[in-house]
C-alpha cells in the first residue's frame, strides 16, 4: 500500500524538492475528488467536488503552508506571521507547532469562526485579535515582516501559491484531463491564482489537453473583484472570504484572462442554501465560504453559461465543522429544534414515523 507523504514529497520533482530539502509536513493533500450525482442531475452537467476540508487542519491552506513553513525553517526563521480570516491562522499555527517555531497570527476581533479560533489556540499560536478587518490585519502583518524578524506566510508569499497549485495536479491525475469548468471561492484570490497556474503547467507538461474556464465567486457584500473597486466595509456570513482588498488582485485578473474565466457575486442566502444542499444531498459538509462554489455552479447553469454534459470541478475549501452554527439555523433565521423524546423504543419509533413490521 502507498502511504500518502504530503505534497512536497508526492510532487517533489515539480516543487524542486530534493533529499537535502527541509520538509515540514502534516500529510496534507491527496484529498478526495468526489462525484456529486445530486448536483449533476440538477444541472445536467458532470459535477465533481474537490473536498479540501479533508486536509489535516480542515482547509486547503495546508497545501501552501507545508511549502511556506519548510522554506521558512530552511532559511532559519524562528517565527512566522500571518493575517487571517481563520483558516490560514489554524494552518500556520499547526505547521509552526510541528516545526517547533512560533506562529504569530493576526485576526479580526470577533469575526472568525470558533473552530478556527480554537485551532490557533490549541496549536500554541500567538493569537492577536485586531480591532479592524482582515485587510487591516494583512497590512500590519506585512509591515511587521518588513521590519521585524518574522517570516510572512500569507499567500502574498509565493511559496503558498506553489503548494496550493498541487490541487490542480491531483484533479488532472484523477480525471485523466482537466475539466471544462472549475468553480472556486475567492477571497484574496491566491487559490484561484494557484489552480490556474497548476492547470496551465499540466498543459505545458502534456498531461492535459486544456485549461478549464476558472469561475471564481465572492460574497455579494465582499465582492471587490466583481465591482472593480476596494470594498471598505466587507460583510458576509462567509467569514473566510470577508475581504475587501484582495492581496492577489493583479494575479487574479491575469489568471482570469488566461483561462477565459469569470468572477461573480453570490448573496448570503444562496450561500447558505448551497451549503445545505451539498451537505444534505451529496454528503459533504463545508463551511459557508466553500459552499459558494456550489451556489456559483447553480447560478451559472441558470444563466445558461455551462453547456449540458460539461465536466465541472468545484473546490470546496474548508470543513463544515470549523463553523458549524449555520447548519443549526433554518432558512428563516430561527434555530433548528432537535426532537426530544422519553427513552422508550415506542416513543422513538413514533417520532421517526416508523410503523411496526407486519
Ligand atoms: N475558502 C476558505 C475556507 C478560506 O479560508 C479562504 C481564505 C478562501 C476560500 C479564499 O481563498 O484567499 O486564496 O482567495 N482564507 C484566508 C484565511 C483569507 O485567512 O484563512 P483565497
Amino acid at each position: 500500500a502507498h502511504l500518502w507523504q504530503g505534497v512536497l514529497r508526492e510532487f517533489a520533482d515539480r516543487l524542486g524538492v530534493t533529499d537535502a530539502s527541509t520538509v515540514v509536513t502534516l500529510g496534507e493533500g491527496g484529498t478526495p475528488l468526489l462525484p456529486a450525482p445530486a448536483l449533476s442531475r440538477r444541472t445536467g452537467t458532470d459535477v465533481w467536488v474537490k473536498f479540501e476540508g479533508m486536509n489535516p487542519t480542515g482547509s486547503f491552506k495546508d497545501r501552501g503552508m507545508t511549502v511556506a513553513l519548510s522554506r521558512a525553517v530552511e532559511h532559519g526563521a524562528q517565527a512566522v506571521i500571518c493575517a487571517s480570516t481563520g483558516n490560514t491562522s489554524a494552518s500556520a499555527a499547526a505547521y509552526a507547532a510541528h516545526a517547533g517555531i512560533t506562529a504569530a497570527v493576526l485576526v479580526p476581533e470577533g469575526k472568525i469562526a470558533m473552530g478556527k479560533l480554537s485551532q490557533a489556540v490549541a496549536h500554541n499560536g500567538r493569537l492577536i485579535q485586531i480591532r479592524g478587518n482582515f485587510d487591516d490585519c494583512l497590512e500590519i502583518a506585512r509591515e511587521l515582516a518588513d521590519h521585524y524578524p518574522v517570516h510572512l506566510v500569507n499567500s502574498v508569499n509565493p511559496d503558498r501559491i506553489e503548494g496550493q497549485k498541487t490541487a490542480a495536479y491531483e484533479v488532472v491525475d484523477v480525471l485523466g484531463d482537466a475539466p471544462d469548468f472549475h468553480f472556486i471561492p475567492v477571497g484574496n484570490a491566491g487559490n484561484y491564482t494557484a489552480y490556474s497556474r497548476g492547470y496551465r503547467e499540466e498543459v505545458a507538461r502534456g498531461v492535459s489537453s486544456r485549461v478549464p474556464r476558472m469561475f471564481g465567486f465572492q460574497a455579494e457584500g465582499s465582492a471587490p473583484l466583481v465591482r472593480g473597486e476596494v470594498v471598505t466595509h466587507p460583510e458576509t456570513v462567509a467569514s473566510a472570504i470577508r475581504i475587501g482588498n484582495p492581496a492577489s488582485w493583479e494575479l487574479a485578473l491575469e489568471a482570469r484572462d488566461a483561462t477565459d474565466g469569470w468572477f461573480g457575486a453570490i448573496d448570503d442566502e444562496r450561500i447558505l442554501a448551497a451549503q445545505k444542499l451539498l451537505a444534505g444531498e451529496v454528503g459533504i459538509f463545508v463551511e459557508p465560504a466553500s459552499a459558494i462554489s456550489v451556489a456559483g455552479l447553480l447560478d451559472r447553469c441558470e444563466a445558461g453559461v455551462v453547456p449540458a454534459g460539461a465536466r465541472v470541478v468545484l473546490t470546496v475549501t474548508g470543513h463544515g465543522l470549523k463553523d458549524p452554527q449555520w447548519a443549526l439555523r433554518n432558512a428563516d433565521g430561527s434555530d433548528v429544534a432537535p426532537t426530544v423524546v422519553d427513552a422508550t423504543t415506542s416513543e422513538v419509533a413514533s417520532a421517526l414515523d416508523l410503523a411496526p413490521r407486519t
